[in-house]
């Protein structure tokens, strides 16, 4: 198991990566905000790959309840609007990304969707639903201090018999480093890190756009961390994929190494019928 931070030091880690993704989002918006209004005005447009849309609707989305933690521009879960998903709520604690959502949302003329600026771990009680689907996507659970208080969020939030959806970064590419120019990427971290990445590189990871970031501060998590996370909040898995190519920017040239590194990987838990938790000491 990772260290354990005590809520006031999660807390100050959250506030310094807000800032951070606070100073990305006006180049995200520079990048993407048009193109993605334009696109919003399809009522069909879908930014989620086939990974996730294939588990996505194996759980069903028509008329379900969807929050999404961490949601970022909101550009996935108005794709889940599209596709016939009921009343949605994406949280994320940048207000600047939170802007952008509220502004694709309105392209999209879907009503039924709120956007929420807050810390995942403190979404005012209003917005706990609970919902049949609490999902959270690519690149989350590095910026998470307390994986353990994550999970009690997911469990907090999901409909007894409800779905918890995963697709993240596999911890094992969390090892690598990506190497200078034309060089490959390469190991350089213990899978058991257990002290924070302290970074100033900018957070564009479409552009690679380079700026001075204000410090951010991510986490490794092992496969246990999370499954054991996830056991004791009653969740059952129901699904695991382990993907060998790229389904995030971080060290993309080990899709194509002799040694393929496991990249990606998706989960489906399910919460308790009964909305208890499980104990796994006896
Ligand atoms: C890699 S990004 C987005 C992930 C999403 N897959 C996407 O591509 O839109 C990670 C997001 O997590 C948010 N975030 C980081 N720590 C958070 C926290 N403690 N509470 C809420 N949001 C957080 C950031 O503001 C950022 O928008």
């Amino acid at each position: 198991m990772g260290r354990i931070y005590s809520p006031k030091q999660c807390r100050e880690y959250t506030d310094a990566n807000r800032q951070a993704w606070n100073q990305v989002a006006p180049i995200h918006e520079k990048i993407n905000q048009s193109r993605l209004l334009n696109a919003f005005s399809d009522p069909e447009y879908n930014t989620l790959d086939d990974h996730c849309l294939d588990r996505l609707k194996e759980i069903g989305i028509e008329g379900k309840s969807i929050a999404q933690l961490c949601c970022n521009n909101g550009r996935e879960l108005l794709s889940l609007k599209n596709l016939g998903a009921g009343h949605c709520v994406g949280f994320d604690a940048s207000a600047a990304f939170i802007e952008q959502a509220i502004e694709l949302a309105e392209a999209s003329q879907h009503t039924d969707v709120e956007f929420v600026s807050t810390d995942i771990y403190e979404i005012p009680p209003v917005n706990t639903g609970p919902y049949d689907i609490v999902m959270s996507t690519v690149g989350v659970f590095s910026w998470m201090p307390d994986l353990r208080r994550f999970f009690e969020v997911f469990g907090r939030l999901t409909k007894p018999g409800g779905h918890v959806f995963i697709e993240e970064i596999h911890p094992v590419l969390m090892m690598y480093e990506e190497g200078e120019g034309e060089e490959p990427s390469y190991l350089k971290y213990s899978y058991f890190k257990d002290d924070p990445w302290v970074e100033t590189t900018g957070l564009d990871y479409y552009q690679g756009t380079e700026y001075e970031s204000s410090t951010h501060y991510s986490f490794q998590h092992t496969l246990a961390d999370i499954a054991m996370a996830a056991i004791e909040e009653g969740f059952a898995l129901k699904h695991f994929s382990e993907f060998g190519y790229n389904i995030s920017e971080l060290c993309s040239d080990l899709e194509h190494a002799e040694a393929r590194p496991p990249m990606g990987m998706t989960m489906v838990w399910q919460k308790n019928r009964r909305g208890r938790k499980l104990s796994t000491h006896g």
